[in-house]
């Protein structure tokens, strides 16, 4: 799998900073096939190279919209980035997008996603 996405960063509800996991978002076209679900990602961000995760999809557990949505969060960046671009390349799919009973639940999947996608780049 090696499919990049680019686009530009749209404000979120702000849910993710109360997470633990803030997430920069992107908007994709209706006509966008990626498959929905959890990827590890390889991000470039004002030429500069960053490791995340991201969710592909509608969200089930926020019950947001049925707005198809890319949310990345990038390791080790805290600055604000609405209205960069971002270059997001899927480097591999983890998990699909599931509906969480409650927060706390959603919370303890993400960690474990970054997880799972540290090992996988080995950092
Ligand atoms: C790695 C990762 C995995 C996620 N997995 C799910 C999921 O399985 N189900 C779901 O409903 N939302 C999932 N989300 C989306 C969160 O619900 C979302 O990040 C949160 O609502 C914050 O949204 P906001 O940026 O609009 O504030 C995931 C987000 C990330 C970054």
């Amino acid at each position: 799998m090696c499919s990049v996405i680019k686009g530009e960063v749209i404000e979120g509800k702000k849910l993710g900073r109360k997470l633990g996991f803030p997430t920069a978002n992107i908007e994709l076209e209706v006509t966008d096939s990626t498959p929905n679900g959890i990827y590890a990602v390889e991000v470039e961000l004002d030429g500069i190279e960053y490791f995340g995760v991201a969710n592909i999809g509608i969200r089930p557990t926020i019950k947001d919209s049925d707005v198809k949505l890319l949310e990345v969060y990038i390791f080790d960046l805290s600055k604000d980035i609405y209205g960069k671009e971002l270059r997001v390349k899927l480097s591999v799919w983890l998990r699909e997008e599931r509906k969480f009973e409650d927060i706390d639940e959603l919370q303890r999947q993400i960690a474990e996603d970054v997880e799972s996608a540290k090992k996988y780049f080995k950092l």
